[in-house]
């Protein structure tokens, strides 16, 4: 039996350069310790990867991750950057298929399978974003977008990798616009992932991450919910103390009274 860990990620997306990163660092450093059984994620911008790691070295409870990386190792792919590079500098996981790859940039479900696949193939963490839009939702089609956008990845992957995965739902209408889905409405699209892995024969070691406006205020309301493992979060992510107060209300919804982490054993 193992627990699926408490993770807090940061997507800071087209933000912060190398000095600014390494301002954030020193910062953030300050405001935060590790605690057992709890993660923190960064997707600094690509450039930022090396300076964040270099930063983050003595925290062992903190991993850097691309936000986003081509499926081939090297060559003429204009703009791309690939998996051994993103690892030379640093990062240990990436970002796949999230809303913003996925709608400005065209990016299909065939090429989510493809990135996850060669992330695993490497040995750094794809955390792949799943999520509806806005007229998906309205349209009562949530559920078998969610479904095709999962099975996508479950059609790809044997069962044995998916210890390695770990799953984001990221409500496109949430993304950015202060409307973030109410824990129930989280806490079901949860469910159903879940009822999608199991049916897969997929343990339920996989954590699922909610994001999607996820801020000071929300975190904890979010977090009490058993069906998510951590939150996934861009704009409230941004300044080091923001940052901290997301990570120390949302821990302490998820604390049990017997200690630790209330997360449910795979
Ligand atoms: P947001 O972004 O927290 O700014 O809504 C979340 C994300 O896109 O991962």
């Amino acid at each position: 039996m193992t627990q699926r860990q408490l993770t807090f990620a940061a997507n800071w997306k087209m933000n912060h350069g190398p000095a600014e990163t390494r301002a954030f660092a020193e910062r953030f450093l300050a405001l935060t310790t590790p605690v057992e059984g709890r993660r923190l994620w960064f997707f600094p911008a690509a450039v930022s990867i090396g300076p964040m790691s270099e930063a983050m070295k003595s925290r062992a409870d903190v991993e850097i991750g691309a936000q986003n990386v081509h499926w081939e190792p090297k060559g003429a792919y204009t703009g791309g950057i690939s998996i051994p590079m993103v690892t030379e500098v640093g990062a240990r996981l990436t970002l796949v298929g999230h809303s913003e790859r996925r709608h400005l940039f065209g990016e299909t479900d065939e090429q989510v399978a493809r990135k996850t696949r060669a992330a695993l193939a490497a040995g750094i963490t794809p955390l792949v974003c799943v999520g509806e839009t806005l007229a998906e939702r309205d349209g009562g089609r949530t559920e078998p977008v969610i479904l095709r956008q999962t099975g996508a990845v479950l059609a790809a992957l044997p069962a044995t990798d998916w210890d390695r995965v770990v799953l984001a739902y990221e409500p496109v209408w949430a993304i950015g616009t202060g409307k973030n889905a109410t824990p129930d409405d989280a806490a079901q699209v949860h469910e159903l992932i879940r009822m999608a892995l199991s049916r897969n024969g997929i343990s339920a070691r996989v954590p699922i991450l909610y994001g999607g406006s996820v801020n000071p205020e929300n975190v904890a309301s979010l977090l009490t919910r058993p069906q998510l493992d951590g939150v996934l979060v861009g704009g409230a992510s941004l300044t080091p103390e923001g940052w901290a107060e997301v990570i120390d209300r949302g821990s302490k919804a998820k604390v049990c009274p017997s200690g630790g982490y209330d997360l449910i054993e795979g």
